[in-house]
């Protein structure tokens, strides 16, 4: 298990350094594969939709931005996110907008909701501030459909296009890391064992999958939990001595295992939609080689967070971790073009996300 901290060891290298290149060569010139692309989640892919919220949960400073090309911008990476490199996969050419700063020419090819510190439940982050959990993101995207039928004047052109486009959600973390993991500050661990809660969560997170169904979403990919239990803090915070904290994973897992058959019992229920699950698990587990530090890139604040205008490590396309919770550009990298093209039958269950992109048969 120790070993497993080493989140990307040899993948990050082989893989990951060698697609960078490879992102930005395939999307020059070319149309993209869907009409539009939809974002739903936490810190993972929020682009700057905490700038303007009261919290304390918001990257809109130095050094975070610091190698995406127009700097400084609320992402918590030093580059781009997951959502950002899935949608240069995806051929857009420029990255979709933030709910917040969302206008009318945007919104038909998508709109990014994340939001660093929500949950799948309401209350997750809340000692940090106000966030977009994931109830309040289906809202927003309610209203933002509504707003596309309004400007379209035609609502089977709106359903049609609403079809076509691929929806991303990663959310969970904060479930945990703000709020379970946190029994001095959230009652949840009081009143739930480990497995009841990965069983309640999965339960709202089942009726948040049918709610983004109705609201005409068919080809959507769930993204599980990364290795909560190896991020640098909380590897700090139980003194395990650059181990993983095993009983964190564990907690962990017993969400995540919920997800595949989560995912198989919707498409058996909505047979017109395809669901399908991205396992970071595996996407992230260590396959060889020389071993990576499980370190913050930056100097943090004791809340995990970059200390602003920290000096980053030089060395970034080295690191797994920018701070002591998110990934560098150079993870994401590996985590997104994995989820768009799987190299094994482990990484994603039934389809990955290119897969996605073709057309769903009347079968
Ligand atoms: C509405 O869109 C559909 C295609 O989805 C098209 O066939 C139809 O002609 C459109 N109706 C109007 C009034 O533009
Ligand atoms: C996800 O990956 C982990 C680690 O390789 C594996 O144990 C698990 O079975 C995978 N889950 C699915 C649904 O494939």
């Amino acid at each position: 298990m120790a070993r497993n901290l080493i989140l990307l060891s040899s993948a990050l290298l082989v893989i990951g350094l060698t697609h960078v290149g490879t992102i930005a060569v395939d999307t020059i010139g070319g149309t993209p594969r869907v009409p539009c692309y939809f974002i739903f989640g936490d810190s993972l892919v929020d682009c700057g939709n905490n700038n303007d919220l009261e919290t304390s949960a918001k990257a809109n400073y130095p050094p975070y931005g610091m190698d995406f090309p127009t700097g400084v911008n609320g992402r918590f990476t030093n580059g781009r996110t997951i959502a950002d490199l899935i949608g240069q996969l995806l051929g857009f050419d420029s990255f979709m907008t933030s709910h917040a700063s969302a206008t009318d020419e945007e919104i038909c090819r998508g709109v990014n909701y994340g939001s660093g510190s929500a949950g799948i439940r309401e209350e997750s982050g809340s000692h940090l501030g106000d966030r977009v959990s994931m109830d309040r993101q289906l809202r927003n995207h309610e209203q933002i459909i509504s707003r596309i039928s309004e400007l379209q004047q035609n609502q089977s052109f709106t359903d049609e296009h609403l079809k076509k486009c691929i929806y991303i959600i990663n959310i969970g973390n904060n479930d945990y890391i703000n709020n379970y993991l946190m029994p001095e500050k959230y009652t949840t661990s009081h009143e739930y064992k480990m497995e009841q809660y990965a069983e309640v969560l999965t339960q709202q997170y089942t009726q948040q999958l049918k709610t983004l169904y109705r609201l005409g979403a068919r080809k959507i990919a769930v993204f599980g939990l990364g290795m909560i239990g190896c991020a640098p803090a909380e590897m700090e915070r139980f003194g395990t001595d650059g181990k993983c904290v095993d009983w964190i994973n564990d907690a962990v897992m017993l969400f995540n295992d919920r997800l595949k058959p989560l995912v198989d019992e919707l498409n058996i229920c909505f047979p017109d939609a395809r669901f399908t699950f991205i396992n970071l698990t595996n996407i992230l587990a260590p396959k060889g080689g020389e071993p990576l530090p499980n370190k913050p890139c930056c100097p943090v604040r004791p809340d995990g967070q970059c200390v602003p205008d920290g000096i980053c490590c030089p060395s970034r396309a080295l690191s797994v971790y920018i701070d002591s919770f998110h990934p560098t550009e150079i993870a994401n990298t590996v985590l997104a073009t994995r989820a768009y093209t799987a190299h094994s039958s482990l990484d994603v269950s039934p389809h990955d996300i290119g897969q996605l992109t073709r057309e769903i048969s009347d079968t």
